[in-house]
């Protein structure tokens, strides 16, 4: 059942490119037309949306923050994430024109239904972005838009977080032709990269000995900071969030910016940093920011765009990933730390699909 692989997370990492199609099969238009997407919102109940709620758990919450930026960016519509735990408490704000988005692998997260209950009692049309065919939160909401990665087993979420991401891309992008406020090149760009993420994950099986590598010379660290901007910050919070929950170690995840402002003092050469800096619009910022960090002894990991040389003599190690438009490199960056973990935590002898403490659905408070 595990298709010769160790583990079920091992299995889904890899499933990851034919997981990224099947999410895509038929979502994506030919040149110039609309995105097909499978809503039951016509455009004009689209357009008329003028705040999103997303609210969501763990690693859903993770391609929350990757969804927001997304939805901003091209639709300039205003969205706000929260933990599904604190939005059902907070007696949130909703504003005709209001959508809720829950976004859940499982469906059946006790958060984040109550979360899009109380929403949707207070008037917000509701969305699910879900895994699970007919679970809970395909039944509460008023559309889903289905991710279709495939049953997804391990705890660790792997093939549900990136198939996230590429509907909530597309989610965007039709927002955004409802708004009128997508350019059509940006538009066709991002199509084109969806297209071609499949080839691109595949290319990425052959980075692994090197994160091997990374996994045996780190296992034994005690703590891990992990850096991003723009939208791979919340692939920095994702990737420490994997390591966390299945090796044990302890880790954290900061906009690269934010790391002046207090992490930094934990800066020092036992502290791997994990860094994501793809070419784009941020990449000179986190530049500035590693180079501070390896002028506290820091020791660099870092993620980049092939070719780009700009760490070398500041990261202790580099890997290149595939050069893909800026606001999909979280899918691609997503998948080598998905890897790192699960290396540390099989060196370490963890239990890799059933890490301690930890359920694959929470389906209580
Ligand atoms: O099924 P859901 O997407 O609602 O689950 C949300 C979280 O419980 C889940 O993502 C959790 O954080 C994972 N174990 C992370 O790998």
């Amino acid at each position: 059942e595990k298709g010769g692989y160790k583990h079920f997370m091992q299995k889904e990492i890899f499933e990851q490119p034919q997981a990224l199609s099947n999410t895509l099969l038929n979502r994506l238009p030919l040149d110039g037309e609309a995105i097909p997407l499978d809503l039951p919102f016509n455009a004009q109940e689209l357009a008329d949306l003028n705040r999103i709620h997303i609210v969501a758990c763990g690693t859903s919450w993770h391609s929350g923050l990757v969804g927001k930026f997304l939805i901003e960016q091209l639709s300039r519509v205003a969205v706000e994430v929260d933990y599904a735990s604190e939005y059902r408490y907070r007696e949130p704000v909703i504003q005709p024109g209001t959508l809720i988005i829950g976004i859940t692998q499982s469906g059946e997260t006790a958060d984040t239904l109550a979360a899009m209950k109380e929403a949707a009692l207070r008037g917000a049309r509701t969305l699910a972005v879900c895994n699970v065919m007919g679970s809970t939160a395909t039944r509460q909401a008023e559309a889903t838009l289905m991710t279709h990665a495939g049953p997804e087993i391990g705890v660790a979420s792997t093939k549900a977080f990136t198939t996230q991401l590429a509907v909530l891309t597309l989610l965007a992008l039709k927002l955004g032709e409802a708004k009128g406020t997508v350019d059509p090149v940006l538009k066709a760009e991002l199509l084109q990269g969806l297209r071609e993420l499949p080839a691109h994950l595949e290319r990425l099986n052959s980075l692994e000995p090197q994160i091997i590598q990374w996994a045996q010379r780190w296992k034994d660290a005690t703590d891990f900071l992990y850096l991003g901007r723009g939208p791979c910050y919340p692939i920095a919070l994702e990737g420490a969030l994997k390591l966390k929950e299945i090796s044990y170690i302890h880790a954290e995840g900061y906009p690269a910016g934010e790391m002046k402002h207090g992490p930094i003092a934990l800066i020092d050469k036992t502290l791997p940093v994990v860094a994501l800096m793809p070419r784009d619009a941020h990449r000179e910022k986190t530049l500035s920011n590693l180079q501070e960090a390896a002028a506290r002894d820091g020791r660099i990991l870092a993620l980049v765009t092939e070719g780009d040389t700009g760490l070398s003599g500041i990261a202790e190690d580099v890997l290149e990933l595939p050069a893909v438009h800026p606001w999909l490199a979280p899918i691609v960056y997503a998948v080598p730390l998905q890897l790192l973990a699960y290396h540390i935590a099989v060196l370490r002898g963890c239990d890799v699909d059933q890490p301690r403490n930890l359920a694959k659905s929470v389906t209580v408070e």
